[in-house]
């Protein structure tokens, strides 16, 4: 039997999405969101309150760059989620991870995090939040395996749980999309 549970977006697993930013006087700011999901095969999406710093950094600079948290990452990457530059000066630096500049996008790129896309704006959505182009996508090398494939599994990359708020490691592969299926063929 299914129980009737309080309703909440109840989609597992969500991203736990660092999207990075610069400040006006040309520090970093970093927020988390969850609320993040492809738009196209070259856009995203993410739903993100106008009441944001990021918010206002995406608006004026028009840049951005996004880096999924790994479990390494996961205590600072909960802290910039809880607390906004617009109250606290040294959010970044709290954060102890280092960025450099990108030469393609108005933003900062992290260093820690085992992939980022940078990505311009495309625009605010009507309603909520924005769609951004993704113009790179980098991924640490030491996280392809001999044959050149991406080992996700090692990147140990968090998931965040709408029921709970809790963060889980993503890690074991046990299928193929759009191959499985095929065995009902
Ligand atoms: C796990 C987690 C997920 C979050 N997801 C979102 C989200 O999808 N959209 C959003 O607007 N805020 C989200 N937040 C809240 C922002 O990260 C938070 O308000 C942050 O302080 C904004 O920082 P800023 O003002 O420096 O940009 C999330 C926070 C956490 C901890």
């Amino acid at each position: 039997m299914k129980k009737e549970m309080k309703i909440c977006p109840a989609i597992f697993p969500l991203p736990v999405i660092m999207i990075a930013t610069y400040n006006d006087d040309g520090t970093i700011d970093v927020m988390n969101a969850a609320w993040g999901t492809p738009f196209d095969t070259n856009q995203i999406e993410l739903n993100i309150s106008d009441s944001h710093r990021t918010t206002e950094n995406i608006r004026k600079r028009k840049a951005f760059s996004v880096s999924l948290a790994n479990v390494d990452n996961m205590v600072a990457a909960d802290y910039v989620g809880m607390v906004s530059a617009k109250n606290v000066k040294d959010k970044f630096e709290k954060t102890h991870w280092r960025a450099h500049k990108s030469d393609i996008v108005d933003a900062p790129i992290l260093d820690d995090f085992p992939y980022s896309m940078e990505c311009t704006l495309e625009c605010f959505k009507e309603d909520y939040g924005i769609i951004g182009n993704i113009k790179r996508l980098l991924v640490d090398d030491k996280y392809f395996d001999e044959n050149g494939k991406i080992n996700l599994a090692k990147m140990r990359i968090i998931a965040y749980d709408p029921f709970n708020h809790g963060y889980y490691v993503v890690g074991e592969k046990v299928g193929q999309a759009f191959s499985e299926g095929r065995k009902l063929m």
